[in-house]
């Protein structure tokens, strides 16, 4: 969603915030601007559309000469996308711009406020209010109007604020919105800053900080100044190109065999696993855990649903799964006995966090699965464990999504043998099969070309079916959130077994139904439910292994997985989903990075 960026220094200020907000590109947003102090003026620009569009308008513009400024990428939530409404936001004296991340929730009342005082609102944004109590609250120090006025603002905020009567500072402030600091850079996703600073520092809630080119000074709410750690930046200028792919999402499709044997593989060495974030999780401590809960939103549930498969039938430890926001919707059985997991590619998604922390309200001893260091979400939970799956840029998540399932698969094993229920010769055979994980994605990366066919046949249809049983359904999931995400051809999942309870009705002459069968033990059902459609007129895609033979004499079409242990053969088949999704849209002539609608990290409820 929106991302920020400000920058103050010797270079010129335009092109670097450009840049920045080229990175965060991927985040997804409907609009942009920037605003630069130039001769002791502060000049704003600002475009409804991709950046491209912010780039024609600001292209030679002498007026925009100066080294000190701010930008912003911006997602609407109050008010429709347009000029008007994108940030920065200046003041009506023309002194003052801001751009803000976040969701002011008493904006109303503050602006009714300052209606009353005169003050005219020219955006229906929740922004402009929180611009103008500043503005209200000023008298010549920034610090001041700054932190009187966090002091009135409730919701979650990032801003980068200017003032044109310091010509040279870039001033933030957070609450709930990440925010990074270094010298003569501000911005809110550390990806902005790949390649222009080595170190930065994650303020905190509460935190109001200065920026020059060559300093930043940090004060908590009250002024006080505090220190807070200067970390180097996990991003590197290189990851954040598409190299010699077309596409990021390519790109990454790519990277997972390395992804997974960084996550998963580095983890395990003779016959051990190492987690060590955990390492007080002992068989007394697991043996009396109530139950597992796992919440999370969109790909990252869809891990959450695979890992209930796994903690269950290899630890045996009973798991519910819950999206986040419902999580939040209800009175969820949740306490001290629970041990509630958070997955989170971004760690910042807003629904995501919501549950943790009503999780943590409850008693419920929490972890977290997250792929940014830094992120919200990641310093909230008790504990942290981290996926390598590096930057990923597409929307459509696919490497943090098999970096997830290679965590919760292990952490499977490890709490199945932590509690006894998985010996050391089973653990010792379980780990050399997850070890082969990365070879077996490799080998089913040669199959685009095969993906390519299959998408031809697909890329003109209405309605897509997938069919799947036990972890191959939630595996189907994943394959149909892609198909829509990027191409968007309607699709639907069944577990195989539920879709003759109505929507068979459905299935129509050349209707395609995606049927996938990693399961050896599943295989006849499978080949049941295909059979079922097929009479009907479906056009039968299966995504199984060599060895089925019934599903692929049945199918039209079959796309044959590696050949893998059951419990890990769905790594394969999401593999080959993912790439069919690609393929789809990329024939339907979309920009696979950057779907229409989606943002990569959902900030707000
Ligand atoms: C958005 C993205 C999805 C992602 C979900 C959860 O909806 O478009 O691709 O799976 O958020 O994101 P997270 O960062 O929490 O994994």
């Amino acid at each position: 969603m929106c991302g920020i960026i400000g920058y103050t220094g010797v270079k010129k200020a335009l092109p670097v915030l450009l840049d920045g907000l080229a990175k965060m590109e991927y985040r997804g947003y409907d609009s942009a601007g920037v605003a630069v102090i130039h001769n002791g003026e502060i000049e704003v620009r600002k475009a409804k559309g991709r950046l491209a569009e912010l780039c024609k308008l600001t292209e030679g513009d002498a007026l925009l000469d100066g080294n000190c400024g701010i930008g912003h990428t911006r997602w609407a939530t109050h008010g429709q996308p347009s000029v008007e409404n994108a940030h920065p936001h200046l003041s009506p004296d023309g002194r003052i711009a801001l751009v803000h991340n976040g969701i002011i929730e008493n904006f109303a009342e503050i602006k009714n406020e300052l209606l009353q005082k005169g003050y005219p609102f020219r955006s229906q944004t929740d922004t402009e209010a929180a611009l103008l109590l500043i503005c209200s609250h000023y008298a010549g120090d920034p610090l001041d109007a700054i932190a009187a006025s966090c002091a009135e603002i409730k919701g979650s905020y990032a801003f980068a604020i200017i003032f044109a009567d310091f010509p040279d500072r870039l001033y933030v402030a957070r609450w709930d919105s990440p925010l990074l600091v270094s010298p003569g850079y501000a911005a809110s996703d550390a990806i902005a800053l790949a390649g222009k600073c080595e170190d930065a520092a994650f303020i905190k809630n509460g935190d109001i900080a200065e920026i020059t080119s060559d300093s930043v000074t940090i004060y908590d709410r009250a002024l006080h100044k505090v220190d807070r750690p200067f970390l180097p930046l996990a991003v590197r200028a290189e990851q954040v190109g598409k190299g010699n792919y077309s596409s990021f999402m390519e790109k990454e499709i790519s990277e997972q065999p390395a992804v997974f044997t960084e996550t998963v593989v580095k983890r395990i060495s003779d016959g051990n696993i190492s987690f060590p974030e955990i390492n007080n999780f002992d068989g007394v401590y697991l043996n009396n855990l109530r139950k597992i809960f796992i919440s999370a939103c969109g790909s990252a549930y869809h891990v959450g649903l695979c890992g209930k498969y796994y903690f269950e039938s290899v630890a045996k430890i009973p798991t519910e799964v819950e999206i986040a926001s419902e999580f939040r919707s209800r009175d969820v059985l949740v306490d001290k006995d629970t041990l509630f997991i958070v997955i989170s590619q971004s760690g910042e998604t807003a629904d995501t966090l919501a549950a943790l922390r009503i999780a943590k309200e409850k008693g419920a001893r929490t972890l977290a699965i997250v792929n940014v260091r830094g992120s919200t979400i990641s310093r909230e939970a008790d504990y942290v464990i981290f996926t390598e799956a590096g930057p990923e840029i597409a929307v459509a998540t696919t490497k943090a999504f098999t970096a997830q399932l290679g965590i919760i698969s292990l952490l499977s094993l490890y709490f199945g043998y932590t509690k006894g229920t998985i010996d050391q010769s089973g653990l010792r055979s379980l780990l050399h099969e997850i070890t082969a994980v990365p070879a077996e994605i490799e080998s089913a990366l040669p199959e685009l070309e095969h993906s390519k066919k299959t998408a031809e046949s697909l890329k003109d249809a209405h309605d897509v079916f997938f069919l799947g049983r036990g972890l191959d359904w939630y595996a189907a999931l994943e394959g149909s959130l892609k198909l829509k995400e990027i191409s968007y051809i309607h699709s639907e999942t069944y577990a195989a077994g539920e879709l003759k309870h109505g929507s068979i009705a459905l299935i129509e002459q050349g209707t395609p139904v995606i049927v996938v069968a990693t399961q050896p033990s599943l295989y006849d059902k499978m080949a049941v439910a295909a059979a079922e459609v097929k009479c009907r007129g479906a056009q039968i895609i299966a995504i199984t292994a060599a060895e089925n033979e019934k599903l692929i004499n049945l199918a039209d079409d079959a796309m044959i997985i590696p050949e893998a242990y059951p419990l890990f053969a769905p790594f394969g088949a999401v593999v080959f989903m993912q790439m069919l999704a690609c393929e789809c849209a990329k024939l339907r002539g979309f920009d696979v990075d950057k779907p229409r609608n989606l943002a990569k990290s959902v900030t707000v409820e």
